[in-house]
């Protein structure tokens, strides 16, 4: 879909949109489109439920007086709430209704509202942003496409007072969108084609940006001595992988970096612990976490941020055979750590444990954040509206909430404490992977982590109910969500850049 900015102007064929604020309030060009078509707006907004809520529309086809294919009503909600995350729930939300209409395209006028904290280029710049991130398709494996499902709209104009203030507040914005784009491609990829090494492959293309992108093989890990992470590979045929992705933005360049650490298991099947079949499919999501990470890398190197950032994604994939590793088993981790393996399902952990490790001591990071799909019990406890925060650094804790809530992708702050670290004490090493069944299962996890963990401020997102979404939503078609990337963007540039 191609987005254009321009001047506000009577469009002379598709699709206009304009804006309704609550209790049927019109917007300006809302309000000329009306006289223009001798009150046939105010006479449909009146005849339907319609009140000007934000997202909800109503449709005129060709508007008599007008040379429009449709003129679409969209609901704004009250001006004054109408920040970032409404306007692109907003873009999302036409989309949808545009290509249900079978539109080619349109033109949406972006009046400037006078209670909006927005002003009017950067109301047409987050129109923009949820339309692009609705507007995601991952359609490279259909041959046949369904006339009828195939989206229509591939022209957006967003009109608005300062064309040039909305290109320049879009640009940064669709580096993040870029970022979203690339990690919902590599979590949609099926794992027969994303397996470790072809993984790592795609995530060294992000040297095009300037990234400097480091792959540690096997031979290398074991030289490291990362028995943890090698175990979960090891009933695998294809080999693991360690990549790092240094993005180094910060003028001067001797700044400590910032770290971002993720679970890339390409497919989960459970190992001798095995799943159950019913959905095992979902676990091609597994990697999630390491896709979310090399998304923020690309939204960061794409705008060009200010800061030095390490992105470490762990790379296996969790298969049963007669290589794979056994309940029971005992392996060495990097720091020194011996660990008891009770589940092989509890893999993602297992990864964690040795980049963790290997991130804090190599690079000495100001604070450390991973992001995993770790635990079905995320999605008992919070279901798939929010993702699990654990931390050891309360500040860290409270930036990462209040980032989330900016950019519409919330977390909620889940416990971590001493009680539930001596469940996971083993009987015969250091520490076990599991700890009670069916009790606290995510904290569990997180204590896990805790252990690998030193002095370094760390936060543990577990996104398992977030990576996915089985029902569309405003900026989210079904499928992958890109979760995190934008969300750690906000943190990066609110709080680490110079
Ligand atoms: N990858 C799964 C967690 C998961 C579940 C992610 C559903 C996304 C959707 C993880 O490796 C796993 O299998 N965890 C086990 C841990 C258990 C064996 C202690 C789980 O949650 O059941
Ligand atoms: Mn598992
Ligand atoms: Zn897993």
């Amino acid at each position: 879909m191609k987005i254009e900015f321009a001047e506000i102007h009577m469009p002379t064929a598709g699709a206009l949109v304009v804006g309704v604020l609550e209790k049927r309030v019109l917007s300006p060009t809302a309000a000329e489109v009306d006289a223009r078509a001798d009150g046939g707006l105010s006479r449909a907004l009146e005849a339907g439920r319609f009140s000007g809520k934000k997202g909800q529309t109503v449709s005129l086809a060709s508007p008599p007086g007008l040379e429009l294919s449709r003129v679409v009503l969209v609901g704004l909600g009250k001006a004054a709430e109408l920040d970032a995350v409404r306007l692109q729930e907003v873009g999302g939300a036409l989309v949808k209704e545009l290509n249900g209409l079978g539109e080619t395209r349109a033109a949406i006028a972006c009046d400037a509202l006078e209670e909006s904290p927005l002003s009017s280029g950067e109301i047409a710049a987050n129109l923009a942003a949820g339309a692009r991130l609705r507007a995601y398709r991952f359609d490279k494996y259909r041959t046949k496409d369904l006339e009828d499902s195939k989206p229509t709209l591939t022209a957006l104009e967003l009109m608005s007072e300062a064309p040039d203030a909305a290109r320049e507040a879009f640009e940064p914005l669709r580096r993040v969108t870029d970022g979203v784009i690339f990690a919902r491609d590599l979590v949609s990829e099926p794992s027969n084609v994303k397996f470790p090494d072809a993984l790592a492959e795609r995530l060294t293309g992000l040297a095009d940006l300037g990234v400097d992108v480091e792959v540690l093989n096997e031979t290398k890990m074991r030289e490291l001595g990362m028995g943890s992470l090698l175990s979960v590979g090891q009933g695998s045929e294809r080999e693991s992988r360690l990549v790092v992705m240094s993005w180094s933005g910060a003028p001067g360049g001797e700044q400590k970096p910032i770290a971002f650490v993720g679970k890339g298991v390409t497919f989960d099947t459970g190992g001798i612990s095995l799943k159950p079949s019913a959905g095992m499919e979902d676990m091609k999501y597994d990697m999630a976490g390491a896709g979310a990470v090399a998304g923020l890398i690309k939204a960061l190197a794409g705008r060009k941020a200010r800061v030095n950032v390490v992105g470490i994604v762990g790379l296996v994939e969790n298969m049963p055979s007669g290589g794979a590793s056994r309940p029971g088993d005992v392996v060495t981790s990097m720091s020194g750590r011996t660990i008891e393996i009770i589940n092989t399902d509890a893999e993602g952990r297992l990864v964690l444990a040795d980049a963790l490790w290997y991130t804090q001591g190599r690079f000495k990071p100001r604070f450390m954040i991973d992001l995993a799909t770790l635990t079905g019990a995320i999605i008992v406890a919070l279901g798939g509206y929010q993702a699990g925060l654990f931390s050891n650094d309360d500040a860290l804790a409270e930036r990462i909430a209040t980032a989330g809530s900016a950019v519409g992708e919330p977390v909620w702050r889940m416990p971590l404490g001493e009680k539930y670290d001596k469940d996971i004490d083993s009987e015969i090493a250091d520490v076990k992977n599991v700890g009670k069944a069916r009790e606290a299962g995510s904290t569990a996890a997180a204590q896990f982590l805790q252990r690998f963990v030193n002095d370094v401020p760390w936060a543990h997102l577990d996104i398992a109910g977030m990576a996915w979404t089985k029902k569309e939503q405003p900026v989210n078609p079904v499928g992958a969500t890109g979760f995190g990337v934008r969300l750690l963007d906000r943190l990066v540039a609110d709080g680490y850049e110079s």
